[in-house]
């Protein structure tokens, strides 16, 4: 279950951010390239997968999660990466921070149901064994979708709650993608200090930020948040994002190494992946 990813990880010292290795399949082969099409006829196959779930829980959530897993590049690369690989063998306990309707824990079941019924690419890294999605979110109609869609899947459990205030409990996987730039600045290095709290050796955290010195992209995927966050009705959302080199000396401080992962083929946003493992236990 090895693949450069993690085995760049483990050599690596935590003073880098390190950029991301070229992916590999358990069995050493290369991953198809990003955007190439074997990526998009599984990201197709994930797509109709994942957001089956939601057909007949309402207009908004079924196209809402088609939208946004078919349109975003982050989904399909976290798994042609292997970002979750090497995670427990008998299945991660994965906790989602801000997970709106929880199109991301769809997405995780839906890559699994595809491996376990022998349907997954050879040539790619094993998606993880899934024990439990936890996922959080404070909007109450967000998470009314995400409750219909899971109804009938006992691993995913989504919750209610402000990431400010709940307890992360004990887990392997965290993801908070697109989320932490809504929280003040001291709320962000509070919430960051309590998910490595929460995470156990050999865990590992992937969240998406703004990067703040991303010039006019950077701009962009602001106006742009704003725009989607007002258009859903939450009012106009004031973001407090930080440069990039901010986001990792912080992840640094807290003991994490750190890859910054770009996301291909997506819009020209200065959102950025961040793959962070806390290091395995006697690891140097
Ligand atoms: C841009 S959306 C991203 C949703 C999801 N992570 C995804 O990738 O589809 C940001 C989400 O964070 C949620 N959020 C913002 N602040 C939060 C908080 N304090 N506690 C829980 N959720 C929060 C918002 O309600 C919204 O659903």
């Amino acid at each position: 279950m090895k693949n450069e990813l993690s085995s760049a990880v483990a050599g690596a010292g935590s003073a880098a951010v390190l950029k991301a290795p070229h992916a590999r399949s358990s069995g050493g082969q290369r991953t198809p390239a990003p955007g190439s099409a074997p990526v998009r006829a599984l990201q197709r196959q994930l797509v109709d997968l994942a957001s089956a779930r939601y057909r007949d829980k309402g207009r908004f959530a079924y196209h809402f999660s088609r939208g946004k897993l078919g349109g975003d590049p982050m989904f399909i690369e976290l798994l042609r990466l292997g970002a979750f690989t090497g995670q427990r063998g008998r299945g991660a306990r994965f906790l989602d921070l801000g997970c709106g309707q929880a199109v991301f824990a769809s997405w995780l079941v839906a890559a699994r149901t595809l491996a376990e019924q022998g349907r997954w690419p050879s040539d790619w890294p094993e998606p993880p064994r899934i024990e439990s999605v936890r996922a959080l979110e404070l909007m109450p109609a967000d998470v009314a979708r995400g409750q219909a869609g899971f109804a009938d899947e006992p691993r995913v459990h989504v919750e209610q709650g402000d990431i400010c205030e709940a307890d992360f409990g004990n887990v392997d996987v965290i993801t908070i993608l697109d989320v932490i730039h809504y929280l003040p600045l001291a709320a962000q290095d509070d919430v960051l200090c309590r998910i490595r709290a929460a995470l156990r050796p050999g865990g590992v955290l992937v969240m998406r930020v703004g990067d703040a010195a991303g010039g006019w992209p950077y701009r962009l995927s602001r106006w742009a948040d704003q725009a989607i966050t007002l258009g859903r009705g939450h009012g106009w959302a004031y973001l407090h994002c930080r440069p990039l080199a901010t986001w990792t000396a912080s992840l640094h401080a807290l003991g994490f190494q750190v890859h910054a992962v770009p996301t291909p083929g997506g819009l020209p946003f200065a959102n950025v992946l961040l793959i962070a493992h806390v290091p395995a236990e006697g690891a140097a």
